[in-house]
């Protein structure tokens, strides 16, 4: 728990027993990441041993960011926290990857003007070291958030229009455990028997029964490449 809002950077603080001697992810519990081939990119994230792992995404008004600033040859060469004059398009967005030294990095930086821990200086931190990887989201990638209540309900109706047209729930957590392998069709079976009267244990059950299953990647419990 976070008693007051002080920065995202302090979660690291907080969190020091959970992490323990581990690296660490972080996700903003309002940003939505939606594209092709996204676990790829993450477990290779995850597989990094050393540095930091940013996704920079390109929109319209950065100023209302973490912006970052590349050189010609692609590289980043500077982070800034809500500029007024943006040196780029492109947001740092809410998902980050550490190695365990984002600890101590936490501890050192001071509150920002706005008197926060600011994550932005815990990147900078990597970038400055030459341990800060920066991959960037094309554009076929959807990166939403939902914090206002206009960026709410336009997530929705992303959401609503991309699962309406191809019959997939986004994000569907069983669906997932299934596919990768975590629990069996049973036990699929089973989490969509009890909520068989809603539309959601009707699509667990679906996808329990189907045997046209999408590729995914995983294998499932049965052993079967996906
Ligand atoms: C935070 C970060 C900012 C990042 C953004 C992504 O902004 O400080 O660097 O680009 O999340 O959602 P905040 O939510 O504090 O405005």
């Amino acid at each position: 728990m976070q008693p007051s809002p002080d920065g995202l950077a302090q979660a690291f603080i907080i969190g020091e027993r959970f992490i323990g001697s581990d690296q660490v992810a972080m996700i903003l519990g309002d940003n939505i990441f939606y594209g092709q081939a996204f676990t790829p990119m993450l477990r290779q994230a995850a597989d990094r041993k050393q540095g930091a792992t940013v996704f920079a995404y390109r929109v319209k008004d950065p100023r209302q960011f973490g912006v970052i600033e590349f050189d010609e040859g692609g590289g980043a060469v500077s982070l800034e926290e809500k500029p007024a004059r943006p040196k780029s398009d492109y947001a740092v967005t809410g998902l980050y990857f550490y190695d365990n030294e984002v600890v101590n990095i936490a501890r050192e930086i001071k509150p920002s003007w706005r008197g926060e821990l600011e994550i932005t200086d815990i990147n900078r931190a990597y970038l400055e070291r030459n341990l800060l990887q920066v991959e960037v989201l094309g554009r076929g990638f959807a990166w939403l958030d939902t914090g206002t209540f206009d960026a709410l309900i336009q997530a929705s109706q992303f959401i609503e229009t991309i699962q309406n047209r191809q019959g997939f729930k986004i994000a569907c957590p069983e669906e997932i455990a299934f596919y990768m392998g975590y629990i069996s069709r049973n036990g699929l079976l089973k989490l969509g028997e009890k909520m068989q009267n809603n539309e959601y244990g009707k699509y667990l059950l679906e996808i329990a029964h189907s045997r046209n299953r999408p590729f995914w990647g995983g294998k499932t419990q049965e052993g079967r490449a996906q």
